[in-house]
């Protein structure tokens, strides 16, 4: 369980990026963050693992206090929040396996890694991942000749070679193509449903988020505007969230539609 308790960050410039958030995401539960540009969005998530440093709040995952870690401390926990980043951030000159094993960097230690010594068993739930994210076949391509969803996709496993508690993601779909966002939102969600999971999404697609997450939660100026179900979004909630606007097309009418569960396709 994670639990953010006052989470305020105001940056040197000023900015109030986050002002008193309080969340409490249970085990297992996939989270949608929505609101608008400068809203606060990746402030919060880097704010649960310590990259930007809160300026007062805690941070609490399963009853450990990651806000008074020490650097050792915090280094360790780190380990247990998987990251995925909107662009990608892959080593363009290593192969598909390779950025997957470097997630597990935390773990074997700077020589190893430096010498590409993994063991064997980090190699074999490696090429696991990588079956169960559809890339087996591009394991030896490098990284500078994949698409953008693939790309996606190696990120996602490197994520989750680290054996996260958590995961923090932070618009994983902002430069793909509408179909390629759905696989990569399914495949996060589905990933997180069989490893009860729970997640933060940052996603600026309301209606992707609708289609995928249980909760979401709406940021406006650094404090939450909304908490609630997909089917509770409405009108008025993004008229909350972003201001005035008609919002018809943007919300999915999630009585109308089925819940897409086609599985994923590999992108070969
Ligand atoms: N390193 C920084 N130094 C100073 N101010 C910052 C810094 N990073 C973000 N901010 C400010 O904090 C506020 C929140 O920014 P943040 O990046 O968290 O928003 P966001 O919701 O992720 O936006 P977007 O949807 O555009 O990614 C903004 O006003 C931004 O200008
Ligand atoms: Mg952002």
């Amino acid at each position: 369980m994670l639990q953010l308790n006052k989470l305020t960050k105001t940056y040197r410039t000023g900015d109030k990026a986050l002002q008193d958030v309080t969340l409490t995401i249970p085990k297992g539960q996939v989270l949608a963050l929505i609101g608008p540009s400068g809203a606060g969005k990746s402030t919060l998530i880097r704010c649960i693992n310590r990259l930007v440093e809160p300026t007062s709040g805690s941070v609490i995952l399963d009853g450990t206090d990651v806000t008074a870690l020490s650097s050792g401390g915090l280094r360790k926990m780190r380990r247990q929040m998987g990251m995925i980043f909107q662009e990608y951030a892959l080593v363009e000159r290593l192969t598909v396996m390779e950025n997957v094993l470097s997630g597990r960097l935390g773990y074997v230690g700077f020589w190893r890694s430096f010498l590409r010594k993994y063991p064997q068993s980090d190699v074999d739930e490696a090429f696991r991942l990588l079956d169960r994210v559809g890339l087996l076949a591009m394991a030896d391509k490098r990284a500078d000749e994949l698409s953008g969803g693939q790309r996606q996709r190696v990120g996602i496993a490197r994520a989750l070679i680290q054996n996260p508690r958590l995961l923090l993601v932070d618009e994983p779909t902002a430069s793909l193509d509408p179909k390629t966002s759905r696989q990569i939102m399914r495949l996060i969600c589905e990933l997180c449903a069989e490893r009860d999971l729970a997640a933060v999404i940052n996603i600026h697609d309301v209606a992707l988020a609708q289609m995928f997450v249980e909760r979401i939660v709406g940021l406006k100026a650094g404090e939450l505007a909304f908490d609630g179900k997909p089917t509770e979004m409405s009108d008025e909630v993004l008229t909350t969230i972003y201001g005035e606007e008609d919002w018809h097309a943007t919300i999915r009418d999630v009585d109308d539609e089925e819940e897409d569960t086609v599985a994923v396709e590999p992108v070969l």
